[in-house]
């Protein structure tokens, strides 16, 4: 049966406006007013915002870090209770193995069945061999056209060198493949650690004190160049610090593609969460590290200029009791990552649109429109528009509560946001046509996820 939403205001990222939207097979079929909707259920959505579902572009539902691994898509519904439709995860590539057979053996295991909202994937470079080089060409055949290198993460089996990062740029621009990378220098913060550590410094707050805003800068600066001797574009995730952002946006205005996103809890926490007492610090432990009151003003400036792109949660659900506890004694062993899926619009509308630092345009661009053109999923994904898939949320921005761990579907034994002030909430979702959240709970059931195919060139090659 065919849905019309009605007397809502439409919210996109060019403009906001009245109108109903008729859906049919998974589709927005028509948007305008005195549609003719004969037959169609109506939800009425008077005195609500009808706004995109959101695409967040990076999570790690599967990450390890030592012997630590992250909840997985079982908790996939947390994403649409906060008005995410789309996620596109890290998907990690297995040591001697394709990124493709990774992905499918990932998918097999770890994704079909168990996802609820709709997913894409970025690959994670492990294995920097000569044939993932040739398979970067590739990656668009299979979908999934963003790879990510960690510059950062010494000792891990996920970190890269910058022979891995040029290689993969060069190897990335012919086929329309966006390179990302997690720009932090990874031998710095191994001897800081070390010294830290010799000095007794072993809390959470000193994981901040071995990742100074520097290391991000640097290993920033240092990948922009890589990508413009390579002649590539480029896309730094989470950044996090003033100086960073400068960086990129200064080379893109000397005329190299170079972008980035930030991250929900760079623009709301800082660098104290992680002084917390009795081991509650090690929450916050994510990297790059949370930073001072002075660059969190930054960001929120660079995202309202479009100095950067994109607001990601880097959800990362690690237990505070038994995994994050295992770097007690030694903050350099606590899983770096913190969850965050389902606040990321609850933040950005509470902190951004209700303190004037956003507009309602520019929350629609920052979570769901720009992030489905860096990964090659618009228009049919992050828009209200006719033939875009009917992912919908139905918003309440009435309503008035607090972020807490005890109405949260992320499976993790804590709230990053903790105590924090929300304003508005997600009343209704669709995804692709079916009602998936209802009156703010999710009605949806596991395996109800498709997979999104990216397209190649996205955002990285158009602007
Ligand atoms: O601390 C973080 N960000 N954990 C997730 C992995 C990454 O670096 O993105
Ligand atoms: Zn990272
Ligand atoms: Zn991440």
């Amino acid at each position: 049966m065919n849905i019309v939403i009605k007397n809502g205001t439409v919210v996109t990222a060019i403009e906001e406006f009245q109108a109903d939207i008729l859906i049919e097979d998974q589709k927005i079929i028509a948007i305008g007013k005195d549609l003719d909707v004969r037959g169609a259920a109506v939800i009425d959505a008077t005195g609500r915002y009808v706004l995109p579902g959101g695409v967040d572009q990076h999570t790690h539902f599967n990450f390890s870090f030592r012997t630590a691994t992250v909840r997985g898509f079982e908790t996939s519904n947390a994403a649409l209770i906060g008005g995410t439709t789309t996620v596109v995860d890290f998907a990690n590539q297995q040591v001697g193995w394709t990124v493709k057979d990774s992905i499918e053996d990932y998918m097999e295991k770890k994704v079909i069945g168990k996802a609820m909202c709709d997913y894409a994937f970025h690959g994670v470079v492990f294995d920097p061999s000569a044939a993932l080089f040739k398979e970067i060409t590739r990656l668009p055949d299979i979908g999934v056209p963003t790879i990510k290198l960690f510059m950062a993460y010494k000792g891990h089996p996920y970190h890269c060198d910058d022979d891995s990062v040029f290689k993969a740029l060069q190897a990335s621009k012919e086929s329309g493949v966006t390179i990302m990378v997690h720009a932090e220098n990874a031998d710095v913060i191994d001897v800081l650690q070390k010294q830290l550590l010799a000095e007794g410094k072993t809390g959470p707050y000193y994981h901040a004190v071995s990742r100074p805003p520097l290391v991000e800068i640097e290993a920033t600066q240092r990948a922009i160049n890589l990508a413009a001797m390579a002649g590539a574009p480029l896309f730094v995730v989470h950044v996090t610090c003033k100086e960073s952002m400068e960086a990129i946006r200064d080379a893109y205005n000397r005329g190299l593609p170079v972008f980035g996103e930030t991250c929900t809890h760079y623009l709301v926490l800082d660098t104290e969460n992680l002084a917390k007492p009795n081991f509650e610090g090690a929450k916050y432990v994510c990297s790059p590290a949370l930073r001072s009151e002075m660059h969190r003003n930054a960001l929120w400036e660079a995202i309202k200029k479009g100095w950067l792109k994109c607001v990601s949660s880097d959800h990362c659900g690690f237990d505070w009791k038994e995994q994050k506890h295992l770097g007690k004694d030694d903050f350099t062993v606590i899983p770096n990552g913190a969850p965050g899926l389902e606040n990321r619009l609850a933040v950005l509308w509470t902190y951004g649109v209700e303190k004037g630092r956003i507009s309602r345009q520019k929350f629609v661009e920052l979570f769901a429109t720009a992030p489905a053109k860096i990964n090659g999923l618009f228009p049919r994904k992050g828009h209200i528009g006719i033939g875009s898939d009917a992912d919908i949320v139905i918003f309440d921005p009435d309503f008035k509560g607090v972020m807490s761990v005890e109405n949260s579907l992320q499976g993790v034994d804590y709230c990053t946001y903790e105590g924090m002030e929300q304003i508005g909430r997600v009343e209704k979702v669709f995804l692709r046509g079916n009602l998936t959240v209802d009156d703010g709970i999710f009605i949806g059931h596991a395996g109800q996820g498709e997979f999104i195919k990216g397209q190649p060139f996205g955002l990285a090659y158009q602007e």
